[in-house]
Parts: C-alpha cells; sequence; structure tokens
C-alpha cells in the first residue's frame, strides 16, 4: 500500500520553519502544505494585474484596485507595481494594514463616522501622503474638518454617492449641497467623488449589466459636470467592479476604476457572461483552497478537511473541484465536505491534495492568515494576509 506521508524527504519541523520565514521558494511543493490552504496561481494572478492594468491606461483611466478582496499588502505592491494609482480599502483597519507595509495612496470607500474612525482616520492622514476619505453628511464634514484643525492636518475627501441604494448622499441637488459645505471647511480638500454602483457588478448577461450601469452612474457623471459647472472642481470620480470595469471604463466622465475580484476572480463571477458568451472569462480563477482527502468512506465518495470554516458559504452553489470533472462537492459539516465522486472523470483516493474554486473569493479570503503563492506545483512565496480580519 503506497504511504499516505507527503513526498519531501523535510520533517514537518523543517518544512514548518521554512513556512513561518517565508523562505520556500525552490523548497517546497504544493504537496507539502498543511490543509487546508488558501493558494494563489501566480501566473494567473499576474496576467489578471496586467491585463486589467493594460485595459485602464489604453483607456486613460487610473486604476485603484480594491483591497478588500484580497486583503494582502504583497497583492497591493503587485498591483502598484503594474501601475495603480494606489489602493482602496473598504475599512480604515485594511487602511492601516496598507500603510504600515508602505501603500501611501489609499481610498477608504466607507464614511468614517463614529469616534473610533475620525481620530484613527486623522492620525493615519499624518502618516501617508494621500488618504482620500469618503463622506455622505453635512455633519460627517464639520466632524472631520474639526478633528482634522484639532490635529493641524488637512483630509482629502471625496463625496460617497448613492448610486446603488447603500451608503451616500443623493446625486443632483444634495450632492451639490454637501459638496458647497464641504468647499467652505477649511481643513477638508475635496478631491472629487465615488459612485460604486455594486448592483450592476453581478448582472448576467453583457447587455443587461451594461444597462444596469450606466443608469445607475449618469447621474453621477451629471453630478460630476454640475459642480464643475458651478466653478467647484472635481477632478476625479472613482468607481467600476471587475463585472462593470469595460461598460464604466467607457463612460465619459469616469476617472478611475477600483474593482477587486479581478485578481482571483470566483464561481459567482464566472456565471455573469461576458460580451461573447456566458462565461465571463477576462480574468482567470488564480485562487483556490488546497484539499487533502482524508477518508473515504466507500468507493462513492470523499471526505475532504475543507468544510464550512475554509469558504464563506453566502453563495446558494458550493465550490468546484479544478481539473476533474463530475466531482461533486457539498459541505459535511464545519470541518469536513462530502465529495459525491460516482462520476468523477478521474480516481479519487485517500490523502488525495484536491484543488477547489472558490464560491465567494472576499470573504473567504478574510478566513484564512496567510495566502500560499504558487507556480505549477511549486510553492513561491508565504503571503501574510495582513489586513484579514481588520474590520473596523
Ligand atoms: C466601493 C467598492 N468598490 C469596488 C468594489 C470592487 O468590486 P469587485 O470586487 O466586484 O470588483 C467593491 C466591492 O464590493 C466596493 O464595495
Amino acid at each position: 500500500m503506497a504511504s499516505l506521508l507527503q513526498t519531501t524527504s523535510r520533517t514537518w519541523a523543517e518544512v514548518e520553519q521554512m513556512l513561518a520565514s517565508g523562505d520556500v521558494q525552490g523548497k517546497l511543493a504544493k504537496e507539502d502544505l498543511p490543509t487546508p490552504a488558501l493558494c494563489v496561481d501566480l501566473d494567473a494572478l499576474n496576467g489578471n494585474i496586467q491585463r486589467m492594468a493594460t485595459y485602464a491606461r489604453d483607456h486613460g483611466r487610473a486604476l485603484r484596485p480594491h483591497g478588500k478582496s484580497h486583503k494582502c499588502s504583497q497583492i497591493a505592491h503587485l498591483t502598484l507595481q503594474a501601475g495603480a494609482a494606489g489602493a482602496c480599502s473598504a475599512k480604515l483597519g485594511e487602511a492601516e494594514a496598507f500603510a504600515a507595509a508602505g501603500i501611501d495612496s489609499i481610498l477608504v470607500t466607507t464614511p468614517m463616522v463614529g469616534r473610533h474612525r475620525i481620530e484613527r482616520a486623522v492620525r493615519l492622514a499624518s502618516r501617508i501622503s494621500d488618504l482620500i476619505l469618503v463622506l455622505d453628511h453635512a455633519q460627517n464634514a464639520d466632524d472631520l474638518n474639526a478633528a482634522a484643525a484639532a490635529a493641524g492636518v488637512q483630509l482629502h475627501v471625496a463625496l460617497d454617492l448613492n448610486v446603488t441604494n447603500r451608503t451616500g448622499v443623493a446625486p443632483g441637488a444634495d450632492a451639490i449641497a454637501l459638496a458647497e459645505h464641504v468647499a467652505r471647511l477649511p481643513h477638508l480638500t475635496l478631491k472629487g467623488i465615488q459612485a460604486y454602483a455594486g448592483h450592476a457588478s453581478h448582472v448576467i448577461g453583457f447587455a443587461e449589466r451594461a444597462a444596469s450601469s450606466l443608469e445607475a452612474m449618469a447621474p453621477a457623471i451629471a453630478t460630476r459636470r454640475a459642480l464643475e459647472a458651478k466653478g467647484i472642481p472635481c477632478p476625479w470620480l472613482s468607481g467600476a467592479s471587475t463585472g462593470t470595469y469595460n461598460i464604466d471604463g467607457e463612460m465619459d466622465g469616469l476617472t478611475e476604476l477600483q474593482p477587486g475580484s479581478y485578481l482571483f476572480m470566483d464561481l459567482d463571477y464566472d456565471r455573469i457572461g461576458g460580451p461573447t458568451g456566458d462565461r465571463f472569462d477576462d480574468f482567470a480563477n488564480s485562487l483556490t483552497v488546497l484539499s487533502t482527502v482524508y477518508s473515504m468512506p466507500g468507493r462513492e465518495q470523499a471526505i475532504l478537511d475543507a468544510g464550512l470554516k475554509a469558504f464563506a458559504t453566502d453563495m446558494p452553489f458550493p465550490p468546484v473541484v479544478k481539473g476533474i470533472e463530475g466531482a461533486v462537492y457539498s459541505f459535511a459539516g464545519d470541518e469536513h465536505a462530502r465529495l459525491d465522486v460516482r462520476r468523477s472523470s478521474l480516481p479519487v483516493a485517500l490523502g488525495d491534495r484536491l484543488e477547489l474554486v472558490i464560491p465567494h473569493c472576499d470573504p473567504t479570503v478574510n478566513l484564512y492568515d496567510r495566502i500560499f503563492a504558487t507556480r505549477g506545483q511549486q510553492v513561491e512565496a508565504v503571503w501574510r494576509i495582513d489586513a484579514r480580519g481588520m474590520s473596523t
């Protein structure tokens, strides 16, 4: 009977040492990793980074990839090396982690309401050259201005426009009144507008998605023009998602793209469809969870070590096994999954390593402390997910 131990000649203590120090290049293979393990395929990731960067460059848009997807400053740095203008973060905690890793232009895409956020935001603004905060209320603008005055800093702010029935001031008259208010506050500098039409990002069918996003974004573009017409400079309008990058990116008036999921892709995005087919394949699935078959109760099913705690479970469809057709995954508890292998295109045996494509990338990444950057079967790097859990 074949051994179920991994093939490396190193002891586990040596592997642990390498994983802890990050000194893995040329030394470790995927089969050496403890599972469940979050892995990113470097060729696919770099391809995604380059494709979006090329699109933005060719269309004269700045690119500020959203860090809420990867939560990993090393990935943010890869996007900066490919020409990104900076990073987005959803929460201030993520921005603090990115700033600690040397990223100095960060847009925080949610409002800074509450004392803990405002004090930390002002502190962060005094540390990095370009922290951009969004706001949607005059009282919040006053609070930020007062905190900035007390600390002696100038805050860069943008109007958060409500184009998706979430946060944000209404486009048009309300937004213009808020911009006029901000323009009177000496410690705030108005950079422009953020308008993220999140509801359009996953609309299935390219034409339907384009119609949804155009309808949502038109008032944002009109608001920008109206501000300029009133003599309130508005040189910046940031928005778009992975699903709408090449829709919003064609709009006259949008200056910056802020997609995030394109770096990894997931099953939820695969199914939205592109201009020429049912599958949205502009970007490749780079992210997987590596799992081990650790029980085979009979010939028809295999039990995996990646269950509910290994994936975000908000989607109505389960993970999919990469490279094997017909093996059907279902959750079998917190730590377990069941794989129905009756129609599997390949045999599955105890100890096998299987890679699972992820239903929803952002909340899945947030379950892991580190991500293994792989090329083929080799592990090239171990990256800390340094903004993991930074949700305040
Ligand atoms: C404000 C904002 N901008 C951009 C994005 C990126 O969207 P996606 O990951 O779909 O590309 C998100 C994602 O939720 C977001 O909340």
